[in-house]
């Protein structure tokens, strides 16, 4: 299918600034606001890198100055009294979307959105207690300055001033006090604004890298990443209609696929909405689950965001090589689900609802073994292959998530087992179900290899695959 299933707020009208009629962008103002010229006489001498930021963006050409967003929207919840005006510091979605109602409406109804709320999730558990303490304002330091800088602070205010526990923050679903989450400064630099910036994929890379979800990386390994550096210059970036194979076609970045715009398709900032899986969790599910879990209102099913997504490449590959590419993405994921995801988690619940392990998560090694085949190992796998990294989604993928299930979790949850086992009463018991699941995973045709149970027919075509590869190589 080569049309694009658009969202319900990609549809809406953008709502322009104040009461003037609906048109398809912001409305320039004619001239700057005479609060904005009282600001920018100071702001000038006393900020003048930040006044110079300003002067270089559509917003400075627009006459949309600092009252425009910081005064607006003021009341007793977040007002600072300021040399005569009242303003606040910290301009949220929410004051944004006076003039950008769709893209507002969209993000709101995004994961981004949602990233805020990840207080209470196992990896938190990290940040609290493992690695944390709660000595800073009753908080843990390393919270504040990890995980929030990224997900986002619930920003609390004192006289109008943002707290020192909350703020500096622009973490992607950041909790205002006007009720908005995000910031749309998380991705838009201020005081530029510049969709240039934003278009770029060091903009994604801030928080999207590192050992669980290594897009940054994968990317720039990928051959979208490789023509990314050699076309740079012929990208077009600053442009501000950008549509892939019309304006630009040298290379996607991370914007192109998941939110610029195609010649079918506007540009979109709920960056759900051309996803198919989500790989996140031990085992990989559909979008729609974890949407409905997090109360999104994307009605769009996972077949929907493929065809979105698929728009994007048919800009610039043919329908055959872009189906072929989503059947081996989806074999990989079956795979890792098939084979480790999915009986790696049963094995763990088995193994705590036994009492067979503790309640409290990483006291033990197995916790921070499993943890990380799933969490680290197993995401990367599927993340490689999702965006075409061979070498993430073997050696720094479905390897490690190998080695690590045969070498360490089998080997450490017989372990826990055996203590079961001589325990006795009801550990005991749980201990057997948990020798027996093993040995029936161990039986089946993803694990026979290990214990030796190969069938003949296998062991037989592996055997001439070897002879093949000696008189190739002479090895
Ligand atoms: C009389 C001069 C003057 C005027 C008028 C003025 N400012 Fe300021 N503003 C300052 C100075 C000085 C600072 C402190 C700068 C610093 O801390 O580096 C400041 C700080 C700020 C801050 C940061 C406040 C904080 O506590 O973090 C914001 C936001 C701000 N101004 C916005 C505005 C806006 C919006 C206007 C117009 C409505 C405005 N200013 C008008 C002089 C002025
Ligand atoms: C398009 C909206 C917009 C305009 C116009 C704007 N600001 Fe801001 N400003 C923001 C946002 C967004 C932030 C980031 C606050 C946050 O979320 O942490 C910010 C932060 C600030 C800060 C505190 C952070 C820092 O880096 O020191 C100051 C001071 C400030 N603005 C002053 C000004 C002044 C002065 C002007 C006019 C020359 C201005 N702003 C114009 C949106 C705007
Ligand atoms: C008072 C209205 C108003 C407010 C408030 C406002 N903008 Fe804008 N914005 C505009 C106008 C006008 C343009 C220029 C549109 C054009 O060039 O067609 C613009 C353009 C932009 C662009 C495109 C810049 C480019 O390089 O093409 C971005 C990104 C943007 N705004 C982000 C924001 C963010 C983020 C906020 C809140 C922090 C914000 N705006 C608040 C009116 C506003
Ligand atoms: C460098 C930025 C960054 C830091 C630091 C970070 N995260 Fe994340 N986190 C992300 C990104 C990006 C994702 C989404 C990954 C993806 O889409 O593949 C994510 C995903 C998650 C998820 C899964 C959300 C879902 O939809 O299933 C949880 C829970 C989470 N992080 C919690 C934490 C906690 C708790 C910490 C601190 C101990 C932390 N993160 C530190 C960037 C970060
Ligand atoms: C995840 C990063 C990200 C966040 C968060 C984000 N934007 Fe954007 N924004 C982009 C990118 C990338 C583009 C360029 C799209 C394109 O190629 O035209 C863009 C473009 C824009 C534009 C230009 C018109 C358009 O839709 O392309 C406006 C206006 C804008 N953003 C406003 C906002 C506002 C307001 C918020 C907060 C509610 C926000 N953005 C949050 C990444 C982001
Ligand atoms: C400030 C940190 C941050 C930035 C910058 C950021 N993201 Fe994210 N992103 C996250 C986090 C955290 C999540 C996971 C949210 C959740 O599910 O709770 C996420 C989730 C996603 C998802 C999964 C959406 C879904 O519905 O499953 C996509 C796709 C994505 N981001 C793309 C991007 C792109 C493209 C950019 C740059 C234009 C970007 N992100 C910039 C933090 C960020
Ligand atoms: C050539 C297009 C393309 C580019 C460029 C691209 N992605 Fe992706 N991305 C995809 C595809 C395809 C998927 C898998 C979609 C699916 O599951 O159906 C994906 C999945 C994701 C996910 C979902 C995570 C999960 O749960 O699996 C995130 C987050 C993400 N990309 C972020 C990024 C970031 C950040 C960049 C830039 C550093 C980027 N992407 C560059 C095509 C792209
Ligand atoms: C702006 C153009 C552009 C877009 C959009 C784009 N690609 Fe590509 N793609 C390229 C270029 C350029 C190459 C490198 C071609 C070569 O191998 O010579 C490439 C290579 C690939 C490869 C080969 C990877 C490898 O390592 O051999 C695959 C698979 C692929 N793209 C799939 C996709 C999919 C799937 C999408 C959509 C999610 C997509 N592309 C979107 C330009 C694009």
């Amino acid at each position: 299918m080569r049309n694009p299933i658009l969202t319900g707020a990609a549809a809406l009208v953008l709502i322009v600034c104040g009461a003037l009629p609906a048109a398809a962008t912001p409305t320039f103002y004619s001239q700057l606001s005479s609060e904005s010229q009282r600001c920018v006489e100071c702001h000038q001498e006393t900020t003048p890198v930040l006044y110079q930021q300003w002067g270089e963006s559509r917003h400075y050409r627009g006459n949309v100055g600092c009252y425009e967003c910081h005064g607006v929207n003021t009341d007793s919840s977040n007002a600072l009294e300021h040399n005569g005006f009242k303003i606040h510091v910290i301009v949220t979605p929410k004051d944004c979307s006076r003039c950008h109602e769709r893209q507002y409406a969209e993000m709101e109804n995004s994961h981004h959105a949602k990233a805020g709320e990840i207080l209470g999730s196992l990896d938190n558990e990290l940040a609290d207690v493992v690695e944390g303490n709660k000595k800073f304002y009753g908080k843990s330091a390393l919270l504040v300055n990890g995980c929030l800088q990224c997900h986002g602070s619930e920003v609390k205010l004192k006289n109008g001033e943002p707290t020192v526990d909350t703020w500096p923050n622009d973490g992607i679903g950041r909790l205002n006090v006007d009720g908005s989450r995000g910031s749309c400064s998380a991705c838009h630099l201020r005081h530029s604004f510049s969709v240039a910036q934003a278009r770029q994929p060091e903009t994604c890379g801030r928080c999207h890298l590192g050992p669980d979800h290594p897009q940054k990386e994968i990317y720039e390994a990928s051959r979208h990443g490789i023509a990314y550096v050699a076309n740079k210059d012929k990208m077009n970036m600053d442009s501000s209609k950008w549509v892939v194979g019309e304006d630009y076609w040298a290379a996607p970045t991370c914007a192109t696929c998941h939110m610029s715009a195609t010649k079918d398709q506007p540009t979109t900032h709920d960056v759900g909405t051309r996803i198919s899986w989500n790989n996140r969790p031990p085992v990989s599910v559909r979008p729609e689950v974890t949407d409905a879990k997090l109360g999104l209102t994307n009605k769009l099913n996972w077949k929907q965001r493929r065809a979105n997504m698929k728009d994007v490449c048919f800009a610039c590959h043919n329908e055959n090589y872009v189906n072929n590419f989503y059947e081996q993405y989806d074999g990989l994921i079956q795979l890792y689900n098939e084979k480790f995801g999915a009986p790696g988690k049963k094995l763990y619940g088995m193994l705590k609802k036994g009492g067979l392990i503790t309640a409290q998560p990483f006291d033990e090694k197995i916790d921070w073994t499993w943890f990380k085949i799933w969490h680290h190992q197993g995401r990367r796998a599927r993340h490689g292959a999702s965006m075409m990294q061979p070498d993430y989604t073997h050696w720094h993928g479905l390897f490690e998530v190998a080695e690590a299930f045969y070498t360490d979790y089998l080997p450490e949850a017989r372990e826990a087992a055996a203590a079961g086992l001589k325990a006795g009463g009801v550990k005991a018991k749980a201990a057997q179900k948990v020798n027996a699941y093993i040995d029936e995973m161990l039986n089946s045709d993803n694990h026979r290899w290990f214990i030796g149970k190969q069938s003949a027919a296998e062991k037989a075509e592996r055997a001439k695959e070897r002879e093949a590869f000696k008189a190739r190589y002479g090895k």
